[in-house]
């Protein structure tokens, strides 16, 4: 459904929504596929065994996900992220990223990856222009990181991370889903990472979402918590805020710290006023905000023969709806969590 009412953009501020947050970033998933399972992604029966997977048809190819980002960035995006599942998996993916990545005006392409194919892809990511990467990496226990993603890829990633080190990235980022006795006995060893290493460590708070059917109150593990934990290691120096820097809090540990500290609270701190995003999942369906299931069917737009002027009218649309924010707790209280997985909306 497509509404024809005045469109809230206008040309000097780029994209601003009903809630006076300028959206400038978009999110592609590029795949619903992936190379793990982490647990906290896919159901226990995805997990042991096969995951429905999207037809090569219902994707959106490579030209429509060019298309889709010309007309995101003559409207006032800057910045896209890949996702996936793991967008690192899809045939063909460097040179689409090489197209991508060649679009005037966006000069900000990240990528988010489990880190598996990174050793594999690094060099050319960078030498293509993606030199900010985020990594999923949940512990530093070989055997907890097979037990968490279902296969033995720790020291693979961790190559990973040292190939985009070394290839000087930045930032690089490590997101870790605090879990509470799952992998909360590591978050000293997270922290104390980034004193000694260019990164940015991430703990995320897990969120009740998709297939994650691990989590229960006990598991969660709220910001403040983890914060004062960390805070028994050294001093927690706060960063100011780089433009583009997302929902993050960002600390140093220590003056001497070589790396930073990121705490990301969906939970108990939510920071939708703050949100400047777009999500196309790779279906095609465009997404206003990660927890509520409201889409466009952007595809239909795409191979309807529609021209650009209704890809702009959706993506309006879908910024006209983005809600004011996500009701999680709520929703979490009543029973009630009906969201897609993680790895087809792209996190
Ligand atoms: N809660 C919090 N973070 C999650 N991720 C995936 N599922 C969840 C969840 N249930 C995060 C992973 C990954 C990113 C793509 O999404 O840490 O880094
Ligand atoms: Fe894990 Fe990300 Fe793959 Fe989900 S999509 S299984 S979180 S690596």
């Amino acid at each position: 459904m497509i509404h024809h009412n005045t469109p809230i953009a206008s040309s000097e501020n780029g994209l601003v929504d009903l809630f006076a947050r300028s959206i400038s970033y978009l999110r592609l998933s590029l795949t619903d596929r992936c190379n793990l399972r982490c647990r906290y992604c896919v159901t226990e029966e995805e997990a042991n065994g096969c995951l429905a997977r999207l037809a090569h048809d219902e994707l959106l190819s490579y030209e429509e996900l060019l298309r889709v980002a010309r007309v995101a960035v003559a409207m006032g995006i800057t910045k896209v992220r890949l996702t996936g599942g793991e967008p690192l998996v899809r045939r063909n993916v460097m040179g689409f990223i090489r197209d991508l990545t060649r679009i005037k005006g966006l000069d900000d392409v990240r990528i988010t990856t489990n880190g598996v194919l990174l050793e594999r892809y690094g060099r050319e990511l960078y030498e293509a222009g993606v030199t900010k990467v985020n990594i999923s990496l949940d512990s530093f226990k070989p055997e907890r990181v097979a037990a968490i993603t279902g296969v033995d890829c720790f020291n693979q990633v961790w190559r990973g991370v040292e190939t985009v080190l070394g290839l000087g990235f930045s930032p690089v980022k490590l997101n870790m889903v605090a879990m509470r006795h799952l992998n909360d006995d590591e978050l000293a060893d997270f922290a104390l990472l980034s004193r000694r290493l260019p990164v940015q460590v991430r703990f995320i708070e897990f969120m009740p979402i998709g297939g994650s059917s691990r989590w229960n109150a006990d598991t969660y593990i709220g910001t403040d918590e983890i914060m004062a934990r960390i805070a028994a290691l050294g001093e927690l120096i706060p960063m100011e805020k780089e433009r583009n820097d997302g929902p993050a809090k960002v600390y140093r540990l220590g003056a001497d710290a070589v790396g930073t500290l990121g705490f990301i609270s969906p939970i108990s701190h939510h920071f939708c006023s703050r949100c400047n995003r777009l999500r196309l999942t790779s279906a095609g369906g465009l997404r206003s905000c990660l927890l509520h299931d409201q889409e466009i069917d952007l595809r239909a737009v795409l191979r309807d023969g529609f021209d650009d002027s209704a890809l702009r009218q959706a993506m309006l649309t879908a910024i006209r709806n983005k809600p004011e924010r996500h009701h999680l707790d709520e929703q979490r209280r009543s029973g009630s969590d009906c969201h897609g997985r993680m790895s087809r909306i792209g996190g």
